[in-house]
């Protein structure tokens, strides 16, 4: 599209905290086996977040190294965007906190909540100020401390989450390169098949709130399982057409890693090999809106992506939402001065 300035990444990080809990320490918390959620869903070990350690705390970190890798100081950030579904409070807004710890006082800063597809959702609104020129450096951050609001003695669910953050620097870059296109949806109906109901305007923390344990996830696994197959794959079809490509253009996959099963069957009906589909679920779980950005962080530093290489990015989470974007990779920024 002429005048439209391209928007992509030019500097990635990731931040997973130090503590690892295996399946085998789950065994000692609730009626499990490592057996049971290797095979039901990839997962071998996922990181927690330290005592007093919070997802701005993580998000920092993964945005100081995102920032380390473009070469860009913090003070020329202009906009920081904070996926999360995991604030550190209702407010203010968890970017507010990761401006101050990384001193990028230029930068406006606010949150968006769109579950699991959260950075999609984000990197989305990223780009778009700067297509339209308003921004040039535009700071995307994927964060998440899920332990905090796991039920621990719900093993259908407790084994399934983890922390980390994950962050990218977009900026201006050449032509025919960054984000392609994007396709993002939602679908209200569905809200109750993952959800938190305590602590906000419905349910107020209360004693009795808390005593129901309405400050934990509720999930329908296998609702969800069945609709997140079926979402990817529409989802990423859509943003790979929108983008002017064809499925054999695909060169790397990167999915929101929530279950090695749900990540294989999509990658099947994409026709994609596993080769070219990056999984790390088995070292983090489901780390919600981090998981795409410590996945193309990982990537990106292991050498898997080359230049030019056609990216899709794809993931599906509470709303229920689901969101695509379609990458052409460089690292190189385009110079020039914003417009407004
Ligand atoms: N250990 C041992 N047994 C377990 C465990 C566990 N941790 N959890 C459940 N079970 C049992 C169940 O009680 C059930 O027993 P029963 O047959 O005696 O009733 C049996 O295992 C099968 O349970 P299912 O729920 O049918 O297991 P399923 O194969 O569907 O796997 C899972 C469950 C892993 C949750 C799967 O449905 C899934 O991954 N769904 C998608 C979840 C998801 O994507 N969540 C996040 C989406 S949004 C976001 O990313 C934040």
């Amino acid at each position: 599209m002429k005048g439209i300035i391209p928007a992509g990444i030019t500097g990635t990080g990731s931040y997973l905290p130090e503590k690892v809990l295996s399946n085998f320490d789950l065994e000692k918390m609730v009626d499990t086996s490592d057996e049971w959620i290797r095979t039901r869903t990839g997962i071998r070990e996922r990181r927690i977040a330290a005592e007093g350690e919070a997802t701005s705390d993580l998000g920092a970190a993964a945005a100081r190294r995102a920032l380390e890798d473009a070469g860009v100081d913090p003070a020329e950030v202009e906009l920081i965007i904070c996926a999360t579904v995991t604030p550190d409070m209702l407010f203010p807004a968890t970017a507010c906190l990761i401006q101050k710890k990384i001193g990028a006082g230029n930068a406006a800063a606010f949150d968006l909540s769109a579950g699991c597809s959260g950075f999609v959702y984000a990197l989305a609104v990223g780009a778009g100020f700067i297509n339209n020129g308003c921004y040039r450096k535009v700071l995307v951050v994927g964060a998440e401390v899920l332990s905090r609001i796991t039920d621990w003695t719900d093993r259908s669910t407790c084994v399934l989450f983890g922390d980390g953050a994950g962050a990218v620097l977009l900026e201006p870059v050449p032509e025919g390169y960054g984000l392609l296109a994007v396709e993002l949806g939602a679908n209200g109906s569905y809200a109750d098949l993952i959800y938190l109901p305590g602590g906000g305007s419905l349910h107020p923390c209360r004693e009795e709130t808390v005593r129901q344990g309405m400050h934990y996830i509720k999930m329908s696994g296998q609702g969800l399982f069945k609709i997140a197959v079926k979402v990817m794959e529409e989802a990423s079809l859509k943003a790979i057409e929108k983008a002017g490509l064809k499925l054999e253009d695909v060169d790397f996959l990167i999915p929101h890693q929530a279950n090695i099963r749900i990540i294989e069957a999509a990658a099947k009906r994409l026709n994609l090999d596993m080769e070219r589909v990056y999984v790390n679920i088995d070292r983090y779980g489901n780390i919600s809106a981090a998981t795409i950005p410590v996945a193309l962080d990982e990537a990106w530093r292991q050498g898997r992506l080359r230049e030019g290489d056609n990216v899709v990015l794809v993931g599906f989470g509470a709303g229920m939402t689901w969101a695509a974007g379609v990458l052409r990779w460089s690292k190189k920024r385009r110079e020039g001065e914003a417009r407004c």
